[in-house]
């Protein structure tokens, strides 16, 4: 065994720069270096290194498919990097709480001459345990393969919509609301007040991702080869809302989009559609039972491009998850969760309404069971446990009891993310 792990340090960045870039085909320049420094904490970096290599890519060969140990001395740590993997400390809105802490694992990759040997086992391995440690809940990702993740305890917990608007055709109703209150801003106010904006709008929306502070100063960088062709980033400001979009060749791309009240919403739609040279307004920055529609003379203005999943979530303390959120209707019920790694794994009772939650170990008899990643899909809404029952990932000793569950676990809004990472 060559391969063994070690913490980042600040000189590692232009080497995990390579891994990575080898793995997503990204050209790091030294500037992109210095802009990541300001998101990237190399302490939440855990790099495995093969001290059988000599440098350049060699094949290596020492390790099997039992991955990577423990290596020790992380600062004096040599050997050439074939894996990374990290986090960057969010934090997410369950269904009616207070936001929870979540480490957004992200930077994931294996050299192509060390793969399927167990690297990634060991690297998230070490990440989960690292978490669980340091009390973290929960653990979520966007994935670049729909199937890598389940294995590792993650479940789709958010889905990610991308539409397309013909601006032609994007009438609103007679009826709809203009509370107006939209003004262009610049970057310097934005960087001032969205992200008071933008915490208000996390807090009531299921499944919203906080943005830690440098988050704002790196989005708003706005470097060329973050426009891919359009124009620097344009700023709409409401007291309540924001949106930041760049202009190409006719068409609107929104990169942002949150409000906090649905008047911030309708008025920064309103301006929006009312750009004149542009065919088309497209975003991913939507959720998926955004009003628009229904604002609209005509729905079919509105094209959708790509459904899909967009952040899993990994449970690591499922009484802190589940008591964290609060259910539609009042719901008792005793749950038995499978985690294979322990982390969330147990037989809990879950006394649940609209006004709070508790979620604590049981010996009684389980009234459902489910695995891990099954119980990410439920906990922000974003899956219902009785389609999850239809697919045999719920299993349930009384159906009554399961049909509870499924009505309590439904969210008012749908789940959404709002942040891609
Ligand atoms: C995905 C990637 C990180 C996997 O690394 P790896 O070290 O080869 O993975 P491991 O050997 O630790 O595999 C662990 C398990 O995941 C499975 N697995 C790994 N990659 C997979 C893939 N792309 N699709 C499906 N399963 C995969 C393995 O078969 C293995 O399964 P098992 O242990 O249940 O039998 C690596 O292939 C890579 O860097 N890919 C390109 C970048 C990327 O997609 N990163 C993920 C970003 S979200």
């Amino acid at each position: 065994m060559t391969v063994s792990l070690h913490r980042a340090t600040a000189d590692d960045l232009p080497a995990m720069a390579t891994v990575d870039g080898r793995a997503f085909g990204i050209d790091y320049s030294d500037q992109d270096l210095t802009d990541l420094r300001l998101i990237l904490d190399p302490d939440r970096f855990v790099l495995a290194r093969d001290s059988g290599t000599t440098g350049g890519g060699t094949t290596g060969g020492g390790a099997t498919r039992g991955g990577a140990t423990r290596g020790g001395g992380d600062h004096a740590a040599e050997g050439e990097i074939v894996g990374v993997a990290g986090s960057f400390p969010f934090a997410i809105t369950p269904p009616g709480g207070a936001p929870i802490a979540a480490e957004g694992v992200t930077w994931v990759s294996v050299a192509a001459t060390h793969r399927r040997r167990g690297i990634l086992r060991a690297m998230l391995g070490d990440l989960h345990a690292g978490y669980a440690a340091a009390g973290t809940p929960l653990a979520v990702l966007t994935a670049s393969e729909g199937g890598i993740y389940g294995r590792f305890g993650y479940g789709v917990a958010t889905t990610g919509r991308n539409v397309e608007i013909d601006r032609s055709r994007a009438v609103l109703r007679a009826d709809a609301p203009d509370p107006g209150g939209v003004r262009f801003a610049s970057t310097a106010e934005v960087r001032e007040r969205v992200p008071d904006i933008h915490r208000r709008w996390c807090a009531g929306q299921p499944g919203a991702l906080s943005r830690p502070s440098p988050w704002w100063d790196f989005a708003l960088l706005d470097r060329p080869h973050q426009r891919r062709g359009g124009t620097s980033r344009f700023h709409l400001l409401h007291a309540d809302g924001y949106v930041g979009y760049r202009l190409d060749s006719g068409v609107c791309r929104v990169v942002d989009f949150f409000a906090v009240t649905d008047e911030a919403r309708i008025a920064l739609w309103r301006v929006l559609l009312a750009m004149d040279l542009v065919t088309t307004v497209a975003t991913g920055a939507v959720a998926d039972d955004d009003p628009l529609r229904w604002l609209l003379t005509d729905a079919r203005a509105v094209r959708t491009t790509r459904v899909g999943d967009d952040v899993w979530a990994r449970v690591l303390d499922t009484p802190a998850v589940l008591a964290a959120r609060r259910y539609a209707v009042d719901v008792d019920a005793v749950l038995e969760v499978r985690d294979p790694d322990g982390y969330a794994a147990g037989r809990f009772r879950l006394r649940g309404g609209p006004d709070g939650a508790e979620c604590l170990p049981t010996d009684d008899a389980a009234d459902l069971a489910l695995d891990v990643p099954a119980l990410g899909a439920i906990a922000f809404g974003g899956t219902r446990v009785h389609t999850l029952a239809r697919a045999g990932r719920v299993s349930a000793a009384d159906p009554a009891v399961a049909r509870r569950l499924d009505a309590a676990c439904t969210a008012e809004r749908e789940p959404y993310a709002g942040t891609h990472f």
